[in-house]
């Protein structure tokens, strides 16, 4: 992904011939980009040998789904919806973990009978529910219990799931009493802890001090897990301030951990392994004018992309073709919505825009599609994968009759 003299160009097409062929908003990711970021994932965490499940949720395509089960990853899941996903991408049940706070009778029930890989609880409810369907169907499940390490994960605090107020995972005190129930069930096995303290962390130490509370919890319990499942969170750089997690220095933290322990690790990246591989390619509506800068209205909006207007999450604006002149108003990118959350930017000393330009919205592999919705009645974007020189089209554009 780069500029080709003054055009945009992903592995080789140029932005502004995919947009007249297959119009805007469009999602674009690039197969060079993920398997990049596998081959990268892979090769840090190379000496702690981990299974990798790619967390279904960042993005859910079921081309890419099956592209990321081809280089080898599992899943994970948090839903029937994504389950079934996994499975008809290809993605192998013994390679497939469930997380979530509220699994459904008929999610437990259709995950036992596929004998996905792990069920990761989270209450006792759960637990108790879990063990209901097991016995019935007259099966022993894997299970895990997830745990709130109350740790601060140092990030945003609406994608922070760790700490105590969170209502992610079990206490200490629960852990402790859930661990001992399941050892004493003929229905269940208790094969691992997991946990996943948020996401878009971008120092090693949250993580320390994750590792720390999980130390004292094996000690405290005196179980063998066969399985350690860490979570994702690993955060990326959207080029804001340059800052990415150092997944060495993570891995080197893991690996004294898992040595310590004797048990496989299993991550549960999403971000890491999809976000920078896909743009939105979007065209200016109109350019409006206002006092103190002009609004950039584009027609891409939060529902095509939700993670500004949700988050206040900020993402590289580029233009798909670049020129010298300067403009000398600040810009603010927006959408056509009825929501004054719906933008994405306001860019000072940007080049001069015209109506009909086009730009791109970097970094939204993940969180992007899976995230959008149908707000305002808008149809979802289309999505293609570059591959092999080649362009696919991954998900047909919504058209006004699917809506109405
Ligand atoms: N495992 C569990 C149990 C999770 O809840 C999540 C994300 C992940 C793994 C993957 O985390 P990742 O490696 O992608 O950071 N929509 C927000 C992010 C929400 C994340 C929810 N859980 C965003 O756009 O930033």
């Amino acid at each position: 992904m780069r500029y080709k003299l003054k055009n945009f160009s992903i592995d080789g097409f140029d932005v502004n011939k995919i947009a007249k062929k297959y119009k805007t908003p469009v999602y674009c990711y690039s197969f060079k980009k993920l398997r990049e970021n596998i081959l990268n994932f892979n090769k840090n965490f190379k000496h702690i040998d981990p299974l990798t499940c790619f967390s279904v949720k960042a993005n859910s395509n079921k081309i890419l789904l099956n592209e990321i089960g081809k280089l080898g990853l599992g899943a994970d899941v948090v839903s029937i919806g994504e389950l079934l996903k996994a499975l008809k991408s290809g993605i192998k049940p013994n390679k497939i973990v469930f997380s979530g706070v509220g699994k459904t009778k008929n999610e437990i029930s259709f995950a036992i009978k596929k004998k996905i890989l792990l069920i990761n609880a989270e209450s006792k409810s759960e637990i108790l529910e879990i063990e209901k369907i097991a016995k019935i169907k007259k099966k022993q499940v894997n299970v895990g219990i997830r745990l709130n390490p109350n740790t601060d994960a140092k990030t945003l605090s609406q994608i922070s799931t760790g700490k105590k107020e969170n209502k992610f995972g079990v206490s200490e005190k629960n852990f402790l009493e859930l661990s001992k129930y399941i050892r004493n069930s003929k229905y269940m096995n208790l094969k691992c802890l997991s946990v996943h303290i948020g996401s878009q962390i971008l120092d090693t130490r949250p993580y320390e001090k994750m590792l720390k509370v999980l130390d004292k919890m094996i000690k405290k319990i005196n179980y063998h897990f066969e399985y350690i499942d860490l979570g994702g969170g690993m955060g990326i750089d959207y080029g804001n301030n340059n800052k990415r997690l150092n997944l060495k220095k993570y891995s080197s933290i893991v690996k004294k951990f898992k040595e310590k322990h004797k048990t496989k690790i299993i991550f549960e990246p999403g971000r890491s392994i999809i976000g920078n591989s896909g743009i939105l390619i979007a065209k200016i509506i109109y350019i409006k004018e206002g006092h103190k800068k002009n609004f950039i209205i584009i027609d891409a909006a939060m529902n095509d992309f939700m993670r500004p207007a949700l988050y206040n999450a900020r993402h590289r604006i580029i233009p798909a073709v670049r020129n010298k002149r300067k403009s000398n108003k600040s810009y603010e990118f927006v959408g056509p919505i009825c929501e004054s959350t719906d933008k994405f930017s306001t860019l000072k000393k940007f080049q001069k825009l015209y109506e009909n330009d086009l730009i791109l919205i970097c970094d939204v592999g993940a969180y992007g599609m899976s995230l959008s919705s149908n707000y305002n009645t808008r149809p979802k974007p289309l999505e293609i994968l570059i591959k092999d020189s080649k362009i696919k089209i991954i998900n047909k554009r919504q058209n006004l009759k699917d809506l109405i």
